[in-house]
């Protein structure tokens, strides 16, 4: 019963096909358009007019699409030119930040002062919007790509980056370790590792052992300028170590004092002493600190009595310094044979004058002069009435190359060149209670053995 339905239907419609269709050939036959009655007798017929010239309609249609699609043009216009935006200004922070790790990378920047977690965050807020970018754009787009690997990639070298360091950091610490348990053992045992000539009964130096790093200074890395030491008055049996650290500025106004080597290796029991002055060439020299003050002045600092007595040094040049140091124009040092002053005059270019001091009454009380221009020398230290003047040959690398001997009047050049652990060696001295070397690197304390020639061959 159905299926005659449908075939009697699809008959019907193809009737009204032909029918409708006549009218497309251009006779003028009257055209008969079927039709019917309903009950009321009113006649219904529906007639479509194809030869209209215009079709209005369509043409209505096509109006409002287009409307639609010009607005929707406008929009992803707007939407483009906002992302051109945004794009510009990922780019300029891709930029910035591809500036910094570079920078990282290439040590412009120390580890510490590289804040890994801002810049993770700041890269995985720029991960986020360019993958925001990227669905929007239905990954179309070159320069989104580009944009994504690149953070992508960037990402991957922080990661890296923060590996490393924190290798790094971890080995640091396990080398400090153990070499600082190698200096105990050596404090404890008391066995000598060179052979004691007695007071000054021996030749010049004649190599300088490695490093041993003590600590980093109490205040930590970012203060890499500083000195540090311990009495260095001969024959004294006092412990006080003493610690000056501070950044850049030229001037020092506290000094840490520590009564013995285990305070200052647990960096307990300590006292701030406010002593103010320049550069960080200290010497702490039978309970008094001697360093340069103001306007060519040695000051002396009485830890007793807490007074300063100051006296200016004659003839001094105000505009020669190391090449490590640009605050300090003199060097106070203190060996076997008493209290030193290095500095510079004008009457001798620039070279050094090795000046002896009384302490008492802190006056110069003899000079030598020297050949070793004072802009050259990193650092110079005394050891029984010689000075020894060191150069940078590497970042990690010093040598002595100068000496003069204030008990013949005698210089010499030397080669001996010793390890560093960093590479600014803001501070050098000597110590004759233990004949070691001091020195402050890039905030780190560190220690150095002497070993000497014996005296005959020293003379030659
Ligand atoms: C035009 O846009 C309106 C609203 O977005 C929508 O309802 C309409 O169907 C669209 N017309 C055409 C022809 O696309
Ligand atoms: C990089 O970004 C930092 C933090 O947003 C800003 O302080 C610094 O000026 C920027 N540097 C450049 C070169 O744009
Ligand atoms: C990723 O970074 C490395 C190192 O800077 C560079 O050589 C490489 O071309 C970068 N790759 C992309 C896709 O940017
Ligand atoms: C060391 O200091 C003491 C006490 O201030 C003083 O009596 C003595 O003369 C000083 N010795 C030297 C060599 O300066
Ligand atoms: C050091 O100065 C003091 C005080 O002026 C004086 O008594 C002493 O004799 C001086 N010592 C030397 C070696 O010049």
């Amino acid at each position: 019963m159905k299926a005659i339905t449908l075939l009697w239907f699809s008959l019907g419609i193809f009737q009204a096909h032909t029918a409708f269709a006549g009218p497309g050939d251009s006779s003028s036959k009257p055209k008969v358009v079927p039709g019917s009655s309903d009950d009321l007798g009113v006649c219904h017929c529906s007639l479509a007019i194809t030869d209209f010239t215009f079709p209005i309609e369509r043409m209505e249609l096509l109006e409002t699409s287009n409307l639609n699609l010009s607005l929707k043009f406008q929009e992803e216009i707007n939407k483009i030119q906002d992302y051109q935006h945004r794009l510009d200004t990922y780019l300029e922070n891709i930029k910035n930040l591809t500036t910094r790790v570079e920078l990282c990378n290439k040590g412009g920047v120390s580890y510490s002062e590289l804040d890994f977690e801002m810049l993770k965050l700041e890269i995985s807020e720029l991960e986020s919007l360019v993958i925001d970018l990227k669905t929007s754009l239905t990954g179309s787009n070159d320069k989104v790509r580009d944009l994504y690997i690149e953070v992508e990639n960037i990402s991957v070298i922080v990661n890296q980056l923060e590996r490393h360091d924190k290798n790094n950091i971890l080995k640091v610490r396990k080398e400090i370790a153990s070499l600082q348990k190698r200096l105990d053992e050596c404090k404890d045992s008391k066995s000598p590792i060179t052979s004691h000539y007695g007071t000054c009964q021996h030749g010049e130096i004649m190599d300088v052992g490695k490093p041993q790093i003590v600590q980093v200074n109490w205040r930590g890395t970012s203060y890499p300028s500083g000195a540090w030491g311990k009495e260095a008055f001969f024959g004294s049996t006092s412990e006080l170590h003493w610690v000056l650290s501070s950044d850049y500025n030229s001037y020092f106004t506290t000094v840490r004092l520590y009564q013995s080597y285990k305070d200052l290796r647990q960096y307990k029991t300590y006292k701030d002493q406010a002593i103010s002055g320049k550069g960080n060439a200290l010497t702490l020299y039978n309970n008094s600190f001697y360093y340069d003050c103001h306007s060519s002045r040695i000051c002396k600092f009485d830890l007793d009595t807490l007074k300063r007595e100051e006296k200016h040094v004659q003839n001094l040049a105000t505009r020669f310094f190391y090449t490590s140091n640009q605050y300090h124009n003199m060097d106070l040092e203190a060996d076997e044979y008493g209290l030193w002053v290095l500095y510079s005059r004008e009457d001798v270019l620039g070279n050094m004058v090795i000046g002896l001091v009384n302490a008492t009454s802190i006056e110069v009380i003899k000079t030598w002069t020297t050949s070793a221009y004072m802009p050259r020398v990193t650092n110079a230290f005394m050891v029984c009435g010689v000075m020894y003047a060191t150069r940078t040959l590497s970042t990690r690398e010093e040598e002595i190359f100068y000496m003069y001997d204030t008990n013949t009047g005698e210089e010499g050049h030397l080669r001996i060149p010793f390890e560093k652990l960093l590479e600014n060696i803001h501070s050098l001295s000597y110590n004759p209670n233990d004949r070691k070397l001091y020195m402050y690197n890039n905030g780190f304390e560190a220690i150095y053995d002497l070993q000497f020639k014996p005296l005959t061959e020293g003379k030659s």
